[in-house]
């Protein structure tokens, strides 16, 4: 039996199987508001439902013919929140519950208009993942309890609701007091991927099944920086089989989205963080179409297995990389993130921290704590390590195979290893302890047997990067024949922290590194900028630091800024400003850096 320590659900008694809402978005009131109808698998004697909740109102428990149910709240535990018992006379499958969110639904961020690209209108959107669908759901909140939904969403006239379900009704139902969207999901998925977005929205197509959603004013560079997409798509089916969900969109939200992307299934939400102007940044998108098999066909049962989701989705993510734009790009790619593995390394403690352990545990702990590159890079090192010692392609035929063999089912890591075992290692003795299996697995730190990987493209790079450290003008550097994105930054993260005043004055006038419109470059430049107290980059860092809220650039700036007395004062002044407009999830990584 699976358990889940970041649920109080208890599903071999009763386990929800559907959820129906019927939710009115009160933008005034900052609030969803409505029902949820849950339909129930029971097992033989079972008295009651457990539900996930943290920071809800729950008005009114009943059954499927309206008579009441008794319920009962649990004690708030602040990362997981409240159990929710409701009593189950017997034959009851159904429960509606009446609830509203509070202002604490840390799922849910709500923009006023000044936070949106068209300014005129406001914006909501959810993100579930880890474990923050029951900050605006009340259901069972764990990743191994597969759910169907469907929706009826209100909102206001001029705005258009989207969710990672089908839509029924794409251009919504006039009601009495706004516009009804109704969508229906009918693959049973982890409740961390129910999601949902209301704003001024405008579609355009991308290919037959792809499309995206943006505001209008950010419409025409979405659709131009994504027209890769089916040819993504086209390249993953082949690796992986058939896309199982019908239409794939990506939505462009706000700035203020704290991650790069978010896999919600059939629409994935992505940051305009990633809006280049020349699609230098889309391995994102690669990454998040990639969970459409590895994530959302395939669910890691616990956060205890995250790993699964993400280091066999970064693995894809590279083989769609490599098959559009061919391996000579995507190993510019692998030298970049194996670079942020080691430093991620670094930072959480070193090579035997328990926290780069895949199979890592999060018990008692915020599962987000999970969230670093470790689970990511150290996973897709792994299959990488697997593909190069079976041979292409076999690991091609397994790894289809395997997403065959547990299509919509949820797993953990044992189970991924005895499938491994059963239909690829085993027919060659041997080969897992070639592999070091285990210690991949179960030991930190990053095992020795790794493949390195090489862009020779790169190691020009980094030679340029020494001649400047050496004395070199930057006029001087084959950065003036252009360098692409991935180019730029290997030259910004190889350079040494003891780069003089005038040096980092001769970058940022050669190349215009502070007026950068690329986010990963500026991210990279203002960096160094900060660690060198380059003062002259300081109005750039507070300008991305207030206009943009990905937790994966907000962090490290805080965290160099308040590193020095130097930079604590901007740190603390800039956060305080800027703090109300970052979401939650942001809010609360940045809240114990900056202090
Ligand atoms: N599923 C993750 C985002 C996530 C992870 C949200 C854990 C909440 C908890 C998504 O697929 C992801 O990995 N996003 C990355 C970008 C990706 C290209 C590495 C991000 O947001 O930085
Ligand atoms: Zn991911």
């Amino acid at each position: 039996m699976v358990t889940d320590t970041h649920s109080f659900a208890r599903p071999h008694e009763a386990r929800v199987t559907d959820l129906h809402l019927d939710l009115r978005v009160d933008f005034p009131r900052q609030r969803v508001l409505g029902r949820v109808t849950l339909t129930l698998e029971r097992a033989a004697g079972s008295t009651s439902l457990v539900l996930d909740t943290r920071d809800l109102a729950v008005h009114r428990a009943a059954d499927g013919d309206g008579h009441p149910l008794a319920f009962t709240s649990g004690p708030r535990d602040p990362i997981l929140g409240s159990a929710l018992d409701i009593a189950l006379p017997s034959g009851v499958t159904s429960v509606l519950i009446d609830y509203e969110t509070t202002t604490g639904a840390a799922a849910l961020q709500w923009l006023a208009p000044r936070q949106t690209a068209g300014q005129q209108h406001p914006f909501l959107y959810s993100q579930g993942q880890a474990i923050l669908t029951r900050t605006w759901i009340p259901t069972q909140d764990s990743p191994g309890i597969r759910q169907t939904y469907s929706a009826r969403v209100t909102v206001p006239r001029e705005l258009t609701a989207v969710m990672s379900a089908e839509s029924l009704t794409p251009d919504g139902i006039e009601s009495g007091d706004g516009r009804t969207f109704e969508f229906r999901m009918r693959e049973a998925i982890p409740p961390y991927l129910i999601a949902l977005a209301v704003g001024e929205l405008g579609f355009a197509p991308l290919g037959p099944r792809s499309g995206v959603y943006a505001e209008p004013a950010t419409l025409d560079a979405a659709r131009a920086e994504f027209a890769d997409v089916e040819q993504m798509i086209e390249a993953a089916e082949r690796l992986l089989g058939p896309y199982q969900w019908g239409r794939y969109d990506v939505l462009v939200l706000p700035p203020s989205f704290p991650f790069g992307g978010m896999e919600n299934p059939r629409v994935t939400f992505a940051t305009p963080t990633i809006l280049a102007g020349d699609r230098s940044l889309v391995s994102l998108i690669a990454h998040e179409l990639a969970h459409s098999w590895s994530g959302n066909l395939v669910t890691n049962a616990t956060w205890r297995d995250f790993w699964l989701n993400e280091g066999v989705t970064t693995y894809v993510e590279s083989r769609i990389m490599e098959a559009l734009y061919g391996p000579v790009h995507a190993d510019m790619l692998q030298v970049l993130s194996r670079r942020e593995l080691l430093d991620e390394i670094d930072r959480v403690g070193g090579p035997s921290s328990a926290d780069t352990i895949l199979h890592i545990d999060l018990d008692g702990r915020d599962p987000d704590e999970g969230a670093t590159r470790i689970p990511y890079d150290k996973g897709a090192a792994l299959m990488t390590l697997v593909e190069q010692q079976v041979g292409r392609a076999r690991f091609d035929v397994y790894l289809r195979g395997y997403f065959e063999r547990h299509a919509f089912q949820s797993i953990v890591t044992g189970t991924f290893i005895d499938d491994l075992r059963r239909h690829l290692l085993d027919e060659r003795p041997g080969t897992e302890e070639m592999l070091r299996l285990h210690a991949w697995i179960f030991e930190p730190g990053l095992p020795g047997n790794a493949i390195a990987p090489h862009s020779t493209l790169l190691e020009r790079v980094a030679a340029d990067a020494q001649a400047f450290t050496a004395g070199v003008a930057a006029s001087s550097l084959n950065a003036a024949a252009g360098w692409n994105t991935q180019e730029w930054l290997h030259f910004l993260t190889v350079l040494p922290a003891t780069l003089t005043p005038p040096q980092l004055a001769d970058l940022d006038a050669t190349f215009n590194l502070s007026d950068r419109r690329n986010s990963e470059v500026l991210f990279a430049w203002l960096r160094i900028a900060i660690r060198h107290h380059y003062a002259p980059a300081m109005p750039a860092v507070e300008r991305f630091l207030t206009t943009q809220g990905r937790r994966k650039f907000l962090r490290p700036l805080y965290e160099d800024l308040m590193a020095s007395a130097w930079g604590s004062a901007a740190a603390r002044r800039i956060y305080a400003s800027a703090r109300p407009t970052y979401h939650a999830v942001a809010v609360h990584t940045l809240d114990s850096i900056v202090v």
